[in-house]
């Protein structure tokens, strides 16, 4: 499926054109009934800008948002929200990711929300991955954010030095002092450089006391599909 005749708005920087079509195909895969995982950032702002106009023609969705951002959108929007408590199994998530790997396995966690993000993202049937084509990578090499408990953050500083990792308190922008998580936390952005074993990783990160969740997502690759938006259209990469 194509979006075509996609606009770019003011203000908008050429990329975003690629991120709204994108954004676009990957609303036309909800259907009906469904309820569906809203994720964080800008390309699947796109996805829920077109989800609301098919909401405005007659299509019946709720949405589970991952962060205050979606939340706020949606309402913005008028897509009707749900919760995970209502909702722990869903159809569909659709949501951004900072890169993806040869194997559909993801790092995410830019904008702070991977934690919720990964809850919403397991318990999805599907998840549709929307990107454009310069966050596809042969090995991932992005640095990962880890979201940490302000009580552990040294003790997790040091384990991740321990695996070979710099981690980077991220600082607020328009806000001194460090980023808190919509759920009260910090987040680490630890370099790695070239990730050669990804699910050990998580698996290593994940296990830290102190880790909420790390930005490494290689558990989901079976139900990912990347919608990949090019100057030409889209291109689906599933495994
Ligand atoms: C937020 C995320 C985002 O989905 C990811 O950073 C991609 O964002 P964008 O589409 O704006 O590039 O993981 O925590």
């Amino acid at each position: 499926m194509k979006s075509g005749g996609v606009k770019r708005g003011r203000g908008e920087q050429p990329d975003d054109n690629l991120k709204r079509e994108a954004g676009y195909y990957a609303a036309g895969m909800v259907e009906d009934g469904m309820v569906v995982g809203l994720g964080t950032g800008s390309t699947i702002a796109f996805a829920m800008e077109r989800i609301a106009e098919r909401i405005q023609e007659g299509l019946r969705i709720q949405g589970v948002p991952t962060s205050y951002q979606a939340e706020i959108r949606a309402r913005d929007l008028a897509i009707p929200l749900t919760t995970l408590d209502d909702y722990p199994e869903l159809d569909l998530t659709i949501d951004g990711a900072d890169q993806v790997d040869g194997r559909l396995r993801l790092i995410k966690g830019r904008g702070a929300a991977l934690t919720r993000e990964k809850c919403v993202a397991a318990a999805a049937e599907e998840l549709v991955i929307v990107v454009d084509e310069s966050k596809i990578a042969t090995l991932l090499s992005a640095p990962v954010p880890v979201e940490v408990i302000p009580f552990a953050l040294r003790p997790v500083m040091l384990g991740i030095r321990a695996l070979g990792g710099d981690p980077v308190l991220r600082q607020g922008i328009r806000k001194d002092g460090p980023v808190i998580t919509d759920n009260g936390n910090f987040v680490l952005d630890c370099s790695f450089g070239t990730i050669e074993d990804p699910d050990r990783l998580e698996g290593l990160l994940s296990l830290m006391p102190g880790v909420l969740s790390c930005g490494l997502f290689c558990a989901f690759t079976d139900k990912t599909t990347v919608v990949v938006g090019k100057s030409d259209g889209c291109r689906e990469l599933s495994r």
